[in-house]
């Protein structure tokens, strides 16, 4: 039971980038939690982090037929890509969709997610924490 963790542009700068925002916890720190959650969930996790769409919509495509489900915080794309969407979908894989922030008390522009509507479900608001939430769904859809 894999589970893909993708993350999208500008989530590499985590820890320093707006921390008011988005926390004081590096990527590191969150692939940490993921691993951790994993292995108490009897799940694997591949963790990665990309800011160049073709390469997240190839991680994407090749975890059909290969992973058992996608936790995907796609930062500004989520607000912006129907080619990430429609990769999603290809993937024919049950997609959670992660926000640290809670992008609906943030600006417009934010309110509206290309993902969210073929999405299982969507975390947002909760900080490294639905991370954690999106794995631990995941270990339950798959464990029955
Ligand atoms: C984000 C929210 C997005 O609006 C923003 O562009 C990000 C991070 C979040 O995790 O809260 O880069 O996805």
């Amino acid at each position: 039971r894999l589970i893909l963790v993708l993350n999208g542009p500008n989530l590499n700068m985590l820890g320093t980038r707006e921390p008011a925002t988005y926390g004081h916890e590096t990527l590191a720190d969150v692939e940490t939690l993921c691993q951790r959650t994993a292995a108490e969930q009897g799940l694997d996790v591949e963790f990665r982090q990309t800011n160049h769409e073709g390469q997240l919509i190839d991680w994407i495509h090749q975890a059909r037929g290969r992973c058992a489900g996608i936790l995907i915080n796609p930062g500004a794309w989520t607000h912006t890509s129907v080619a990430i969407r429609d990769a999603l979908v290809a993937a024919e894989l049950p997609v959670i969709e992660v926000h640290l922030s809670n992008v609906h008390k943030r600006e417009e522009f934010r309110h509206h997610s290309f993902v969210s509507g073929i999405a299982l479900g969507v975390l947002c608001g909760f900080g490294t924490h639905g991370y954690r939430m999106g794995l631990t769904h995941f270990a339950h859809l798959l464990n029955g």
